[in-house]
């Protein structure tokens, strides 16, 4: 008998017309059900082309017909026209993409690949916002150098401190420093909707958003609470780090929220001296999860020292030193994530 995964992977064969990405990334396919040789799939898009529904259909029936063991499909597409929705309260108004970065696990440099993204970003000549919703560990206001408290303007919004050029604001300010926090659900919900709708981030170009680690509810929560554009996942070069990074996957296809793809972190060590490069863990992993998820890989950040000291320092690499083989890395990532952003950012 065919199994879901299987319906899934057939359906990785079918674009959203006129894009890159697979329908299954997308998150457009909502349900698979199998009974026995009947297999359903409900399809939900949003389009305004009258053409994509019936073209994604014959293509998700055509994948469909060569697994073996399907006998009947059924399949319903529905369309939704965007706008068509009651528009919700607009969050973020000034801020033109919010790209979150997440890891199915802690420890991964999340944060960091976040700080040296923005600052890489931030080097496109991009105007660029760091919002650090990590609410475990929040480490921003550390990692992007920020000295001073936030302060409220007359409009009684609070203003996002300037970190090495970044507009940053962490949950990091609100609490003291070596405290451990246990946040209650209730309490950092309603920190984040501060951050939200309290804060005066002005005009952005793109908002970093550094998640928790995992997938939790924390997670799912924020994600649903941020109009997020799209979601890269921080993953290291152990085959078993694929397994977080489809929780990841799935966190972000449950609130539509498009992965653009993942990034390998902790790669290889260049030595600085001679150049030579040493796997210090196995390598390739970040490629063939991106490859097994049906995602873009976004590249490798290596492993380097440099990396530790800067951002404990307060001014991450790709500020501390531009020259550098993980600052290049990060400069190529960011610009996969404007790529990824469908090109509309002027870089
Ligand atoms: N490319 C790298 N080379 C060397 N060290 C790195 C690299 N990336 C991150 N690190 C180091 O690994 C440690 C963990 O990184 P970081 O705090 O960014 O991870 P995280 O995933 O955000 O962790 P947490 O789950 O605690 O939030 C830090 O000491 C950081 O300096
Ligand atoms: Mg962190």
């Amino acid at each position: 008998m065919v199994t879901e995964q299987q319906v899934l992977d057939a359906l990785r064969a079918v674009k959203f017309p006129g894009l890159t990405r697979d329908i299954v990334s997308f998150g457009f396919v909502k349900a698979v059900r199998v009974k026995g040789e009947l297999v359903e799939v409900d399809i939900r898009l949003t389009t305004a082309n009258p053409q994509v529904g019936p073209q994604v259909e014959r293509e998700a029936r055509a994948a469909l017909a060569q697994l073996p063991g399907v006998g009947e499909v059924k399949l319903s597409v529905t369309v939704e026209t965007p706008g068509k929705a009651p528009a919700a309260p607009q969050v973020l108004p000034g801020v033109r993409f919010k790209v979150a970065v997440a890891s199915g696990k802690g420890g991964v440099g999340k944060s960091t690949v976040a700080a040296n993204l923005a600052l890489a970003l931030r080097q496109l000549n991009l105007t660029v916002g760091m919002l650090d919703a990590d609410v475990y560990g929040p480490s921003q206001h550390l990692m992007l150098g920020c000295t001073e408290p936030p302060r409220v303007n007359e409009e009684e919004k609070i203003l996002p401190v300037d970190g090495n050029g970044i507009k940053v604001m962490s949950l990091g300010f609100l609490v003291e420093p070596d405290t451990p926090v246990i946040w209650r659900g209730p309490m950092v919900m309603k920190a984040l909707q501060q951050f939200l709708e309290d804060v005066a981030w002005g005009e952005l170009d793109v908002l970093v958003v550094d998640l928790p680690p995992g997938t939790g509810d924390a997670q799912l929560t924020i994600t649903q609470q941020v109009p997020l554009d799209g979601a890269i996942i921080v993953t290291t070069p152990q085959d078993v780090a694929l397994i977080d990074a489809r929780k990841g996957l799935l966190m972000f296809q449950r609130v539509q929220v498009p992965v653009l793809g993942v990034v390998e972190n902790m790669s290889a060590f260049a030595c600085p001296h001679c150049g030579y490069r040493t796997e210090i863990f196995k390598s390739g992993g970040g490629r063939r999860t991106a490859e097994a998820l049906g995602v873009p890989f976004l590249g490798e950040i290596p492993i380097d020292p440099e990396v530790v000291v800067t951002g404990d320092a307060g001014r991450p690499i790709v500020a501390a030193r531009p020259t550098s083989p993980a600052a290049q890395a990060f400069v190529r990532l960011a610009r996969a994530v404007v790529e990824g952003l469908g090109g509309k950012i002027r870089s």
